[in-house]
């Protein structure tokens, strides 16, 4: 097992899980730098985070901008996957999402391993956006 591996291993202990009892542990490198989150749940149950989202959140925190490889640690069997909207969130932080690697294991050895790429293929980058424009001096509310 790699360090990073057992990073998110680590991290799935420290879940907060207490209505689903799924727990996640994440950890990912970003710009060089391993990351951890966990999922952290709440009663009122779509406030929820996911594991993923919390440890991209941690690298933005530390200034890291650059996703590289994502781990995810879960109980299940056949190990699962990041979610819809974590694949959106990681999409925003991959360089190239063809070189992104997505890796998901489980205490029993079990892994499956993906391109963030061929987990949100033709997903909405952000580079379809206008560009931002500077603001216009009719647009400039001084007071
Ligand atoms: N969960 C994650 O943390 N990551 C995923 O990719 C899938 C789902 C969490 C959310 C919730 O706390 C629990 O797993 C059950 O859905």
């Amino acid at each position: 097992m790699s360090e990073l591996e057992a990073r998110a291993r680590a991290a799935q202990q420290r879940a907060y899980a207490p209505y689903s009892k799924f727990r996640v542990g994440c950890a990912l490198v970003m710009s060089g730098q391993i990351f951890e989150g966990v999922n952290v749940e709440n009663a009122s149950y779509p406030l929820s985070v996911c594991a993923e989202r919390n440890a991209i959140a941690a690298g933005v925190i530390a200034g890291a901008m650059d996703l590289e490889t994502v781990v995810v640690f879960t109980d299940a069997s056949p190990p699962s996957s990041p979610c819809g909207g974590c694949r959106q969130v990681l999409l925003e932080f991959a360089a190239d999402p063809g070189k992104v690697q997505v890796i998901a294991i489980n205490g029993k050895g079990e892994r499956r391993t993906w391109t963030l790429a061929q987990l949100i293929p033709d997903g909405f980058s952000g580079r379809e956006l206008p560009r931002p424009q500077p603001p216009s001096g009719d647009d400039q509310d001084d007071g």
